[in-house]
């Protein structure tokens, strides 16, 4: 039996991550950031310090792989557990920036196609229901307003000791968008086929409610 994949894509920050593993965890399939991936291919090249024009090459040598350890993923260069260094705000900007290489996107196009062949998944991304998984059985592109999503990561960062203000976050968020959605490779956008979830005006029990609606709908339908 085919496995069902379900493709997640939208912005940064729209909390994709948060609400498609609660998701998973309750529908038993597996969830996949891929978003990791070109964290892990950002951190090779800069902690490499590698030109643009060799990136292509370079990666050549870029052991870049997926773990599921208790259903959780890691991300791993080599044998090097990477899952907490891709997240500072340097590789978020970086991976932005190398992900519209068109090399970079091969590299981890196959890599992606294979566990969503082996495995039930939630992927989420930018181009996982227009590029990557085409055939998925559902597509959501989740989404809130730029201003609601720096507010949460405002919230989020707040905690911390180091807190960028409110307007920088904002202004992050607003640059990440525009590189993401005006690249030429496989830019951010919606798939014709895709359900639009708007979360800004729900909290995170009620969007995780309504994005496993929205799959149990689309599988039940692809199931008949
Ligand atoms: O989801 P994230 O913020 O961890 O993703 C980091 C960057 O990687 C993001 O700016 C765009 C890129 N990305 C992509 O181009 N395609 C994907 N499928 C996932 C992420």
């Amino acid at each position: 039996m085919k496995n069902i994949n379900v493709a997640i894509d939208g912005p940064a920050g729209a909390g994709k991550s948060t609400v498609a593993r609660r998701a998973a965890s309750i529908l038993g399939y597996i969830y996949v950031d891929t978003g990791a991936l070109y964290r892990a291919a950002a951190l090779f090249i800069t902690e490499r310090d590698i030109p643009g024009s060799d990136v292509e090459n370079a990666l050549n040598e870029a052991d870049i792989s997926l773990r599921f350890i208790d259903g959780v993923q890691r991300v791993f260069l080599g044998e090097r557990d990477v899952s907490e260094l891709i997240r500072t705000p340097e590789i978020s900007m970086a991976a932005s920036k190398y992900s519209a290489m068109p090399p970079v996107r091969e590299k981890l196009f196959g890599l992606q196609k294979q566990i969503a062949a082996e495995n039930n998944v939630i992927m989420d991304g930018r181009d996982i229901g227009t590029v990557v998984l085409p055939d998925a059985q559902v597509k959501v592109f989740l989404t809130a307003s730029p201003e609601e999503r720096a507010r949460r990561r405002y919230k989020e960062l707040s905690e911390k000791p180091e807190c960028p203000a409110y307007e920088e976050i904002l202004a992050d968020i607003i640059q990440r968008d525009d590189q993401d959605m005006n690249r030429e490779t496989a830019p951010l956008k919606m798939a014709e086929d895709a359900v639009l979830l708007d979360s800004s005006e729900l909290d995170l029990d009620e969007t995780v409610e309504e994005l496993v609606r929205i799959i149990k709908a689309g599988t039940d339908r692809s199931a008949e």
